[in-house]
């Protein structure tokens, strides 16, 4: 009798096992699909333009708002970088994006793109004349300084925020916007894969910048990409003639011109422990090929890219 038993027993535990199991795994399917992460209940509220975090655990009201800046233009690889863009912010709390089309319209593409992107954005435009799209002359000066103008605009005393320049074709790491998020006046971090080298970064003793290792211009009064540093959002609204400056700026001077409207390279707080970690990295996408790409439309349907 007890023998019997115990075979019984052996001859049912691992279907029991497996039953089991499987239980499990379906029960870890479900709860995938339920939203409980602040990711989704965002992504449902991205279109709000305050940047209020709908239903997330933490309690993010107090954080001072990062606003990112970031001009873009019509091109075969537009929506691919705002994309990859955009899937960093929505993990961002107390963001808010400013994107700024280098056209005389808000174009649908990018309106769209914008709608179901999940981050709290403003959509703003401003075409660049013909006359300073030449190689050889700074970009996107018409967009950051249309960037600016809105914050001064619709922010004030009241709000804390710090604004960064985001462009469309670097890669950021979430941990540079809880570095930046504390800045008080402009701070500084390096910048991986720029300057034809590795890595630019400012050089920093004793908790102060001293200099720059860069590969290119160090005689810049600040050696640093446009992704290399953060402005307080006061210093912006009490410094209301900083802009981006076209007349007489050079190539790779952009950030140099507008820096010393607002600060002194002996006041930059540096960021990522010391300026010794890289979070940002100016990646750009390789130039497509469309060489095969037909004349006239031969697919029957329109699709958007
Ligand atoms: C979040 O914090 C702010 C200030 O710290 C407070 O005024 C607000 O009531 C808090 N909200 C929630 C939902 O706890
Ligand atoms: C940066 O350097 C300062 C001065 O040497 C030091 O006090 C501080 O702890 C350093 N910060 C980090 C994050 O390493």
């Amino acid at each position: 009798m007890k023998s019997l038993f115990y075979s019984r027993f052996f001859i049912l535990l691992p279907w029991v096992l497996i039953v089991i199991i499987m239980i499990d795994i379906d029960t870890k399917r479900t709860s995938g699909r339920v939203p409980t992460h602040p990711y989704f209940s965002r992504l449902s509220h991205g279109h709000r333009l305050d940047g209020t975090l709908q239903r997330g655990t933490s309690n993010h009201s107090s954080l001072p708002t990062v606003y990112a800046i970031t001009p873009t233009y019509s091109r075969a690889v537009q929506k691919a970088e705002l994309t990859r863009l955009a899937n960093t912010f929505r993990q961002v709390p107390r963001f808010h994006w400013i994107v700024v089309e280098d056209s005389n319209i808000r174009t649908e593409l990018v309106s769209r793109f914008l709608a179901h992107s999940g981050v709290p954005y403003t959509h703003l435009h401003v075409l660049t004349p013909r006359r300073y799209k030449r190689t050889g002359l700074p970009r996107a000066t018409e967009q950051r300084n249309a960037g600016l103008a809105w914050l001064r605009g619709h922010r004030g005393a009241q709000h804390s925020g710090v604004v960064f320049f985001a462009d469309d074709d670097n890669t950021y790491s979430l941990e540079l916007f809880e570095e930046m998020r504390t800045t008080q006046k402009v701070s500084v971090w390096p910048v991986g894969l720029v300057g034809g080298r590795r890595y630019e970064r400012p050089l920093v003793e004793k908790g102060r910048v001293v200099g720059w290792y860069t590969g290119w211009r160090a005689d810049r009064p600040f050696a640093i990409d446009m992704a290399g540093f953060a402005v307080n959002l006061q210093v912006i609204l009490t410094n209301p003639k900083a802009m981006f400056k076209r007349r007489g700026s050079q190539p790779g001077m952009q950030e140099s011109d507008f820096l010393k409207q607002i600060t002194k390279v002996q006041d930059l707080e540096p960021k990522a422990h010391n300026c010794t970690k890289v979070l940002v990295w100016h990646t750009r996408t390789e130039k497509v090929n469309l060489g095969n790409e037909p004349k006239h439309r031969q697919d029957t349907i329109q699709i958007e890219v």
